[in-house]
């Protein structure tokens, strides 16, 4: 198979726009016909007009008159002679959604009809320009029958309807917003309303319409609340209100990613709308804000100003995952940001470092599906906040103001929303071009020096490492944030003042601005010994190397007033230890002592800190942050000195665990009882630290089982409880772990989404028949290959677990393998997200990269195999 690669260095722009496109869907079994009716502009004219689709092709009219010469091949329909002027293309087509189970184009999901058309799933509906630097005003007109498509939704505003004499109904839906065709939606089925309003700040009253499965409209409420106080929020702080006058949102089971911003008509995959206490962790609430805040903030950020190519996707996605990540630290609290910097450092590092590296403006691509990354979306989302960084809130926000005035309604790139941020502030952000182009995580290596003379100087070094994509790169410009904290005794942990060099105003906090290979900042007025703290909030998307004491990271830990930097400490140090263990593991030596790492943890449990925050501070850097930098990797080796250092901290701070547990239900017994176990960021604190002091307990001592175990039943009204204890009973070997994970199982065998969670525990069990379980949980009647959430928790659970993913014969590898051949046969797009498990092979140590090796080519060999799944594997196999 040959393969075609998209190049951004090859934009030009379109030969003929369309302004205006009316729809037609008739919607019958198994068919549905689509008659499309473009207003088509030629702007070179006399080029010939070419068409993106797949769809099954009926008949092609120009100005109503029959078009017989054309060509088709490779999903495209070329008109060579059409009309100079403005004239009218009316394309029919017929597609079959009961059998598109690619979940992209119009498909179908539950007997209801749902679309799904970004990046490029419109043309598998009709033949049209589909890119999204074509905005076109669409109008779109359904039939269906009405008993089985009571209700039928388009974007904009419903603009009439009617009855047919055969039981059928028509709804016609008119959008004036000008769009590309990536944000047209449809819904057709038998859903309930669920139905609620909002005032825009100057008076407007927007109709809110939640569309969902009948038996789950008890669980839109937090949903629908989300959406209100992000469109509160939006007002507040970025000065945006909503256009139109209604916003529906409608969930569907079936979904390859967490929503879709179509405008007026998001779609949602179900996990990211329905939640009561009962079925949904306080993780899962907080997911449901964030992502309803996110498609919402797209209405702004991607709709009202859109990409002019998908090379540009980071446009709208990396600002908009900055919108949301700061409404749900606006909302959340400091704990939000360590989470944002978690994610990053666990997925998108790993990937900026890997086979499949790519700069957050991609300069190629073959499948445009494949692109929709974390580098993408949270690098994107830190590149986005470095502007914030260098210009403050309010200099941030003229550049949105000019970005706004600037190009509202139209299909604009990233240096477009560069240019705004530079030209509203007079800051010069030429350099800072290079985040967009350059993949990899920049290394910085610090150095400091205490002179005599109160000058303290910090020395910095970049470099940026070599990526598939480009070997030689140049220096960033990259805003480094830092503070110094006095060691000494009198005055412990206090900030320390400095002096910059132009201003003789002292400060406590600074962005130094890093431009150089090599640069030199020099602070002054620094009279007493001091712990710098680097790379305050995680100012920028880099690795910081400082060689550090332990004793100075036991100061930051204790005293800085930045959340990050102190929770970075702690990291740290338990990097350290890991990493020692693993020194004593391969020299057969006892495990070290780890005096100052204990001394730490100690300090944390007593410490009167948010509970939230505690939780945080006892995480260990997840497998995938310690393989960072590393080759010849022996997954197991890690695995085993990571949990060794578990092991250890179990067995010491038992009795706290314990304790704090108690300490943790004390506190919700006292909270009002009718609101206890609501999810908010204040009990949800609590919950995450009994959490976590619950796995420690079990870890500590296994027999423990017995008493969770009766526990359980007076926990199980709450899904964090429920899968905490479950989460920390989910590596014992007894059966009475099966028994819970089988009553479970029993009790919300009705609850697709609770199901997904008991898929997950089941593929992510240390226990050693863990692949014989995940192979039964195949089998299991509410397990489906076909619907993504199944596959991911089951498989993608898998995949990341380290020590059966990576078992030494190479039985993960190759059962990986199988599962992401089966999908690919029909949902590409979630075999090539699967497939990407096998990333870290070329760091592998020999033995496990000839099995992963073995496992990529027999998927290369595929008949058939999808251009998703074959970029990513050819890129791993290169
Ligand atoms: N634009 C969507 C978002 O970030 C995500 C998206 C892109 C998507 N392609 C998709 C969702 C395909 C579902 C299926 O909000
Ligand atoms: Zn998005």
């Amino acid at each position: 198979m040959s393969k075609t690669v998209h190049y951004l260095k090859d934009y030009q722009a379109p030969a003929y726009t369309v302004s205006h496109t009316d729809l037609h869907f008739d919607i019958q079994e198994p068919y549905t016909t689509v008659q499309a009716d473009l207003a088509v502009v030629p702007q070179n004219i006399g080029a010939p007009l070419v068409l993106d689709g797949s769809a099954e092709l009926l008949s092609v009219r120009i100005n109503g008159n029959d078009v017989n010469d054309y060509t088709l091949a490779d999903e495209k329909l070329t008109i060579a002679n059409v009309p100079h002027e403005a004239f009218t293309l009316s394309v029919a087509t017929r597609i079959k959604p009961s059998e598109n189970k690619s979940l992209m184009g119009l498909y179908a999901s539950g007997g209801n009809l749902f679309t799904q058309c970004e990046p490029e799933g419109f043309r598998k509906i009709t033949f049209y320009p589909d890119r999204p630097d074509v905005m076109s005003v669409f109008t779109t007109t359904i039939t269906a029958d009405e008993s089985r498509y009571p209700v039928l939704l388009s974007n904009g505003n419903k603009t009439d309807s009617g009855k047919l004499s055969d039981g059928r109904h028509w709804v016609k839906w008119s959008d004036p917003f000008a769009k590309p065709s990536y944000l047209f939606a449809l819904v057709a089925g038998d859903l309930a309303k669920t139905s609620d309003s909002f005032t825009t700040r100057s008076g407007k009253k927007v109709a809110i319409e939640f569309y969902t499965a009948a038996a789950d409209q008890n669980k839109t409420g937090f949903a629908v609340e989300s959406l209100k106080n992000a469109m509160r929020w939006d007002e507040t702080r970025f000065d945006l209100e909503y256009d139109l006058d209604i916003y529906m949102v409608v969930a569907v089971g079936d979904f390859n990613m967490g929503a879709m911003e179509n405008k007026g008509l998001n779609i949602f995959n179900t996990k990211y709308v329905l939640a009561d206490s009962r079925t949904a962790t306080d993780a899962d609430f907080a997911g449901i804000e964030s992502v309803i805040a996110h498609e919402y903030f797209h209405n702004w950020t991607g709709n009202r100003v859109t990409c002019r190519d998908w090379f540009q996707l980071s446009l709208k996605e990396g600002l908009t995952v900055f919108r949301d990540q700061e409404f749900s630290a606006d909302r959340a609290g400091m704990l939000t940001r360590i989470e944002n910097v978690a994610l990053l450092r666990q997925h998108q590092f790993p990937e900026d470092a890997g086979p499949t590296a790519h700069p957050v403006r991609p300069a190629s691509y073959e499948e445009m599906n494949n692109f929709y990354t974390m580098t993408v979306y949270e690098k994107g989302a830190e590149v986005v906040r470095m502007y914030h960084t260098f210009l403050g809130e309010a200099g941030f926000q003229k550049g949105m103001k000019l970005y706004f005035q600037r190009h509202d309604g139209q299909a604009v790139t990233c240096d477009d929303f560069r240019a705004a941020m530079a030209d509203a502030n007079g800051f010069n952000f030429d350099q800072f071009a290079l985040w967009y182009s350059q993949a990899g995580t920049p290394v910085l290596d610090v150095a400091t020096e205490a002179q005599n003379n109160g000058d303290y100087l910090i020395r910095i070094k970049q470099h940026i490492p070599a990526t598939p994509d480009m070997a030689d790169k140049k220096p960033m410009m990259i805003p480094v944030k830092i503070a110094l904290f006095s060691a000494e005794t009198d005055s412990f942990g206090q900030p320390v003042a400095f002096g910059l060099n132009d201003s003789d105003a002292l400060q406590t906090e600074t962005v130094l601005r890093v431009t150089e290979a090599e640069q030199t900042f020099v602070l002054k007025g620094v009279n007493r010994q001091v712990v710098p703290s680097l790379l305050r909030g995680f100012s920028a998307p880099v690795h910081l190397n400082y060689p550090y004491s332990d004793e100075d990271l036991s100061v930051l830990l204790a005293a800085d007033n930045d959340p990050f930097a102190r929770w970075e400490a702690g990291q740290t140090l338990y990097r350290r230890a890991i990493a020692a263990n693993e020194t004593a593991l391969a020299q057969k030596q006892p495990l070290p002592e780890h005096t100052k790492l204990l001394q730490a943890v100690e300090y944390v449990l007593k410490a009167d800190l948010d509970a939230g925050f505690k939780a945080m501070l006892l995480g260990i850097p997840p497998e995938a942050e310690l393989w960072a930098d590393r080759d010849a990797i022996d997954p197991l080796r890690i695995h085993h000195a990571r949990e060794a250092l578990l092991d250890i901290i179990a067995t010491r701070f038992k009795d706290y665990f314990y304790a704090l547990n108690s300490e943790g239900a004390q506190h919700e017994q006292q909270a009002d009882p009718a609101t206890r176990y609501e999810y908010s960021p204040e009990l949800a604190g609590w919950r995450s630290l009994r959490n976590v002091c619950r796995t420690f307990v079990l870890r500590a001592d296994p027999a423990h089982i017995d008493i969770v175990a009766e526990r359980y039943a007076a926990m199980a009204q709450n899904m964090t409880h429920e899968w905490g204890i479950l989460s920390a009973v989910n590596h014992n070997e007894s059966d009475k772990r099966n028994e819970l994970l089988t009553a479970f199982a029993q009790k919300f065998s009705e609850d697709a989404l609770v199901m997904d969670k008991y898929f997950m525990l089941v593929a992510s069990s240390r226990r050693s028949d863990t692949l014989t379980q995940v192979q039964t949980a195949l089998q299991h009647p509410k397990f489906s290959l076909e619907n993504p959430n199944k596959a991911r928790s089951l498989l993608g659970a898998f995949s990341r677990n380290i020590p059966h993913f990576h078992a030494e014969n190479g039985s993960g590898y190759a059962f990986i393998a199988d599962k992401v051949m089966e999908i690919d046969r029909f949902n590409p797009q979630v075999a090539a997200r699967l497939v990407q498990a096998f990333n870290i092979c070329n760091k592998l140590e020999p033995v496990r990269r000839q099995h992963m090796t073995e496992q990529l080519k027999r998927i290369q060999a595929q008949q058939g195999l999808s251009k998703d799944t074959a970029e990513i594997v050819g890129k791993i196999l290169a």
